[in-house]
């Protein structure tokens, strides 16, 4: 253990403001905290106090530490934020060992390599069904025609959910995302608990129909019938499937409208995927690492602990910032730019990184590439038609509306 008189460094930067997301102002403070103070400690922000890693090895380190860095809900939240519900609604993403490595064995299986190749087939053919009804030459929103029924239509297929529905998967994970400072009043608590209710009563019929059946390798088949997730009380059978459709819906989404807004302020780089097709799967990995749709997780520390020279203290919040790690130019020469022939472009810390690292990850290339083949293969050019309306949320990184006006390359 490190001298226990070190000095805090103080970050002079609130990086949880939403205004910094809505504004597109993050790139300097995290520049600075890269090069000044790879580890700070913020005292006051409507979270309350909060150490900051921002570089792609301090996050690493804190990532490979899970003992000392606890996810675990009864330690406190997984985001900067406190939970928005009162009640206990604890999903793996939220537990630590052992309890985590038994759940997440459960789950792993459905993003399998043979079931993504069932999946991918489906991504991909909707993928042609929405590009098949965009317009050519006229203004749209990226979001609200692509990447939203996009994504969507993905976590039907995964729940096996009819399409038709896909409005109600959407409402149930906006709420269940909502990390805000706006959001920590009673009206959203009280209208969270409504829609959370609406989706175990829906996803109570599904899992108890599946109970009854012999088990397949369908997903809530596997959770209903495996030995760590059979039994766990209604509640926390829940949060783990709103942790499904929540992890896999805003974040994939956002990478696809971040796809929109890189390909307009690089043109040249989609040239190079018109030249060479087969770079769409680096491009994906590249726009992960470029938009990085999660721009935070948080851990508790179990114990005083020493990291990137400071010390953090039993019982406080680390923000691990992903967004800054993936500018890091230690890591990424020239990290601003969109570079879809980026030779360390997997070493993105988009996903996470250690026990926790996006069990969907597959899933969520898979449907970035199956954008840009389309773009790709039709010979399209996104431009962007307007300002984006940027979402107001340190948590999410992304959009709400993105006009864009589809032209011939
Ligand atoms: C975990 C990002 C897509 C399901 C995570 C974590 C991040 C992340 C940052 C936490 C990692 C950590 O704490 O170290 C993303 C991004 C995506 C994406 C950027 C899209 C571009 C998906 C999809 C699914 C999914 C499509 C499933 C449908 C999960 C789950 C976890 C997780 C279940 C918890 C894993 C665990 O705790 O072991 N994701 N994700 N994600 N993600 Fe994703």
């Amino acid at each position: 253990m490190a001298s226990q008189t070190l000095e805090r460094a103080i970050n002079p930067y609130d990086v949880s403001a939403d205004a910094l997301y809505t504004e597109d102002t993050w790139r300097e403070p995290f520049t600075f905290l890269r090069r000044e103070m790879p580890v700070s400690w913020r005292p006051e922000s409507p979270f309350g106090g909060y150490w900051s890693a921002a570089t792609h090895e301090t996050i690493q380190e804190i990532e490979l530490m899970p003992e000392v860095f606890s996810s675990s809900w009864q330690r406190g939240n997984i985001t900067i934020a406190e939970s928005v519900n009162e009640a206990d609604f604890p999903n793996f993403i939220a537990q630590d060992p052992p309890i985590h490595t038994a759940q997440r064995k459960v789950i792993a299986p459905a993003f399998s390599p043979g079931q993504m190749i069932k999946l991918e087939a489906q991504v991909r053919e909707r993928a042609k069904m929405l590009f098949d009804a965009l317009p050519l030459g006229e203004t749209f929103d990226w979001v609200e025609q692509l990447a939203i029924p996009q994504t969507l239509g993905m976590l039907c297929s995964l729940f096996d959910f009819p399409f038709e529905e896909w409005r109600d998967l959407k409402r149930w994970s906006d709420y269940g995302s909502g990390v805000s400072a706006d959001n920590l009043t009673p009206e959203y608590r009280a209208e969270w608990m409504k829609q959370m209710g609406e989706m175990l009563a829906r996803f109570d019929r599904e899992l108890d129909a599946r109970k009854g059946l012999p088990p397949t390798d369908d997903l809530l088949s596997r959770m209903v019938h495996s030995e760590a997730m059979g039994n766990l009380p209604a509640l926390e059978r829940l949060a783990n499937i709103a942790l499904l459709i929540v992890a896999g819906n805003d974040t994939t989404r956002n990478s696809i409208a971040g796809l929109a807004e890189a390909l307009h302020r690089y043109p040249e780089e989609l040239d190079k995927l018109h030249a060479d097709p087969t770079l769409s799967a680096n491009a994906a990995q590249e726009i992960i690492r470029w938009q990085t749709p999660v721009t935070h997780m948080r851990r508790t520390a179990t114990r005083d602990v020493e990291v990137g020279g400071q010390v953090i203290r039993e019982g406080e919040k680390i923000v691990m910032w992903y967004i800054s790690g993936n500018r890091d130019e230690s890591v990424f020469a020239n990290a601003e730019r969109f570079d879809v022939t980026r030779e360390n472009a997997r070493r993105h810390i988009g996903f996470g990184h250690g026990i926790h690292r996006c069990v969907g990850a597959r899933l969520a290339e898979v449907q970035i590439a199956a954008v840009i083949d389309e773009i790709v293969q039709r010979g399209l050019r996104p431009v962007m038609a307007g300002k984006p309306e940027r979402l107001a949320s340190p948590f999410l990184h992304g959009f709400n509306t993105m006009p864009v006006r589809l032209e011939k390359a």
